[in-house]
């Protein structure tokens, strides 16, 4: 299946400059470890000063509760926080930004939320729900949850040896599904999921679309409406935002119907001793104090990313997943086993590899004391795992301030490394 989330690349002289963008995040600086290879992105990102100062300065000059003051300051915390839902649904080129987008505590929650809100509203004992076989646990066990209560069938969709969907039968594997969820990008293999095609093709069997944008909308532009995709959840922290925040975009249509998850304060609109009637949309999702500094904070991730451009940042991994793919084949030989795409553009910036005859927390171990710092782990992507037929992988991931000199010390490290287990 052609691949049509194929990105303009920008000309190398605009590309990003990243020994000049590490020097916007102050944990290079202040860590306290010298040297400070972070490649642990798809895992959290770090922040820039800007995200802390704009969290700090909301902390220091706005914050009221939101959504209840009629005084000034609660007006302004309340502006703040629903201009920061806006600009993360025009961030994802969403058709209607201020109603479409619902706050949750990060992408599992996001998920959570669509599968225990739309999922039980739609799904009966004789559906099925359509999942990949590379998704994370986020996109699995909500299902399965369910699954317990209402009794549909999961099924998954294979991956080949190069660590892409198999869907050649896809029209065949669509047959009565009710659900697709499907990740964007994988965590593990870095694949870059053809979904523009695959939605085309869940929507002519009827079928609603919710994709994992978790290790995309980070690297690519995101545009919902190209896609097509029906519900889509992203995570603040690997955006360069702070913890504590994500989201679930859903269609209002969608949103209209779903019933709420949560229950508690901000989500109704009446309640009485015999029951209570729900907020508008996407009030009704939010119940409870949502995470407002966090939304700030979002904004301001977004607007350093705006400003540097997406499609820089895309052109930047690119250049730097390719360097460290010829530079792991060249200096490690066959001594390491690299997962996924062979093709640097048909992934993102994740690397997952094994060394052999070496556990991948003994790698990250050996790594950490040169200063490099990997994942070591299922990745929480267990299925995946299984299909791999390993326990675990090592996991390097690249944004938008690692540098080639970083991947120099990743591969020289895992030189050292097969060294000392010889
Ligand atoms: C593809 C993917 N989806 C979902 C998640 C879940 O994100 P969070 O832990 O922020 O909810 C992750 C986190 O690693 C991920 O990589």
């Amino acid at each position: 299946m052609a691949n049509e989330l194929v990105v303009e690349l920008p000309d190398n002289d605009k590309v990003l400059d990243a020994q000049t963008v590490k020097q916007d995040f102050p944990i290079f600086k202040e860590v306290g470890q010298d040297p400070f290879v972070y490649l642990d992105s798809a895992a959290s990102a770090q922040r820039p000063s800007k995200v802390l100062e704009a969290m700090d300065s909301y902390y220091h000059t706005t914050h009221a509760n939101v959504h209840r003051g009629v005084y000034r300051v609660a007006e302004q915390a309340t502006n703040l926080y629903e201009e920061a839902r806006s600009h993360l649904g025009r961030f994802l080129g969403a058709p209607k930004p201020e109603l479409e987008i619902v706050f949750t505590k990060n992408a599992t929650e996001a998920f959570n939320l669509f599968a225990h809100g739309y999922g039980r509203k739609i799904l009966g004992p004789n559906d099925v729900v359509l999942l990949t076989k590379m998704e994370h646990h986020a996109n699995i066990v909500p299902w399965m949850i369910l699954r317990e209560q209402i009794g549909f069938e999961i099924r998954f969709i294979d991956i080949d040896a190069e660590g892409q969907l198999v869907l050649d039968n896809i029209e065949q594997q669509l047959k009565g599904v009710k659900i697709l969820g499907v990740t964007m990008a994988s965590n593990v293999l870095g694949t870059l999921n053809p979904i523009k095609q695959l939605t085309e093709y869940a929507h002519q069997e009827g079928a609603i679309v919710i994709a994992d944008g978790a290790q995309y909308s980070p690297h690519l532009p995101t545009n919902l409406q190209v896609l097509g995709v029906d519900a889509y959840c992203i995570t603040g922290h690997k955006m360069l935002g702070p913890t504590g925040i994500g989201a679930l975009w859903a269609r209002t249509s969608i949103l209209e119907e779903m019933y709420p998850f949560l229950g508690g304060g901000e989500m109704i609109r009446n309640v009485t001793t015999e029951g209570f009637t729900t907020n508008d949309i996407p009030h009704k999702f939010e119940a409870g104090t949502p995470p407002i500094a966090e939304a700030v904070g979002l904004s301001a991730a977004l607007t350093y990313l705006e400003e540097i451009g997406l499609e820089n940042i895309r052109a930047h991994e690119l250049s730097l997943t390719s360097y460290a793919m010829e530079q792991l084949h060249e200096r490690l030989g066959s001594e390491i086993k690299i997962f996924g795409p062979e093709n640097p553009s048909a992934r993102s910036g994740v690397i997952s590899f094994e060394l052999k005859d070496v556990h991948p927390h003994d790698v990250s171990q050996i790594l950490d004391q040169e200063g490099v710092c990997v994942r070591a782990g299922h990745h929480c992507a267990k299925p995946l795992m299984t299909s791999l037929n390993v326990p675990a992988t090592a996991r390097a991931s690249f944004y938008l301030y690692n540098t080639e000199s970083d991947v120099d010390s990743l591969v020289s490290a895992l030189v050292k490394t097969v060294e000392f287990f010889r």
